[in-house]
């Protein structure tokens, strides 16, 4: 038996100084000690010798046991010292700080329209929407504009075929919305739309938000105030505007809307080119001939309708001298909102 417990020393000093993860000390521990371990088999074989011997060889086990136990505890030390040492000297600095997840925030443009949206939900609006790729009918056509009239100028088209086009602005949604519905109605359309145009305030891919309500007697009166009050909930109280005639083949009379531009003071810059206003939106009395179209009897209903740009109003609200640095996609910018 003395030279059985011999045999084990020698296996586990050979064994024990190679061994080089925690995972194999504990399977060391298990093979020596465990409840089916050498050791522990062997010290169940005691019983069967003469009380003398078994106490010799007893106490010899036991300290084989100790010995081994203190070897293993000694060697994790170690192997823990030199993780941590290879960790400190090269590949790792465990000293960094660890990486951030970067997160998102939501784009201004996408912040203004929200906004928008909701001060026009808020006076009794409902969402309609309309597709970016538009026919010529609903883009220009039933707006009262026919093929070849001068006007189709004023807004350079992106043509995929001879009567399908890239939508030039969100009045298109007025005809397909009052095709399908009756009067009354108030409803605000926002989204994107195309024009072969850019500079510091033009883009070739910017949104806008409709607005319509057809109702009877619906006068220019209710068309400057929903849109004034619109201005004032948006930009506040001391915001400067003024309506100034214009026209569109589609409401009559018309005006546009400019706002005194905030980048200059109204000084004159390269943002509202040297005038001090900028202009965020079309308006004007639906004409009646837009009701022929979608055959709402003109002798009984009126209405009012407009046509906002959001890069615009979003510029003037946050003082941003280029329409451009909205689609750049620069974080530098994008983190300001
Ligand atoms: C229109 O698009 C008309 N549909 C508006 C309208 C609707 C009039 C309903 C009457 C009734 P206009 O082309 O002016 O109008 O454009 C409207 C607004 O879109 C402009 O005031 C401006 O704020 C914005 N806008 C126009 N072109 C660009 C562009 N290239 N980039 C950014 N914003 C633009
Ligand atoms: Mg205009």
């Amino acid at each position: 038996m003395k030279s059985r417990l011999q045999e084990i020393r020698s296996k586990a000093e050979f064994e024990i100084p190679s061994v080089k993860t925690e995972d194999e000390i504990s399977a060391i521990k298990i093979k020596y000690l465990g409840r089916k371990g050498i050791l522990t088999l062997l010290l169940k074989d005691l019983s069967v010798l003469p009380p003398d011997e078994r106490k010799e060889i007893g106490k010899l086990a036991n300290d084989l046991k100790n010995w081994i136990e203190d070897n293993l505890k000694q060697r994790q030390k170690d192997i823990k010292e030199k993780g941590i040492d290879s960790l400190k000297k090269g590949f790792f600095d465990i000293t960094l700080p660890g990486r951030q997840t970067i997160i998102g925030s939501i784009h201004p443009l996408t912040k203004v329209l929200n906004e928008v949206n909701d001060i026009f939900i808020g006076m009794g609006f409902t969402v309609a929407e309309g597709p970016e790729i538009e026919l010529d009918y609903y883009n220009f056509e039933a707006l009262n504009i026919p093929k070849d009239h001068p006007a189709r100028d004023m807004q350079d088209t992106f043509y995929i075929t001879d009567g399908v086009i890239l939508r030039t602005h969100t009045s298109p949604v007025q005809v397909r919305t009052m095709e399908k519905t009756s009067p009354p109605l108030k409803i605000i359309a926002p989204g994107k739309v195309y024009r072969c145009d850019a500079d510091v305030t033009h883009s070739p891919m910017f949104h806008q938000i409709e607005g319509f309500m057809v109702d009877k007697d619906i006068t220019f009166g209710d068309l400057k105030g929903v849109l004034e009050l619109f201005v004032h909930r948006f930009f506040g109280k001391d915001i400067d505007l003024r309506f100034r005639p214009s026209f569109f083949p589609f409401t009559e009379p018309s005006a546009e809307v400019d706002i005194r531009c905030v980048i200059c003071k109204g000084f004159g810059c390269r943002v509202c080119k040297g005038t001090g206003w900028l202009e965020i939106l079309g308006s004007g009395i639906i004409d009646p001939a837009v009701f022929s179209y979608v055959k709402y009897n003109p002798e009984e209903w009126t209405g009012f309708a407009f046509g906002m740009g959001i890069e615009r109003i979003a510029m003037l609200k946050y003082g941003v001298d280029d329409i451009r640095l909205f689609f750049e996609n620069d974080l530098r910018f994008l983190k300001q909102f």
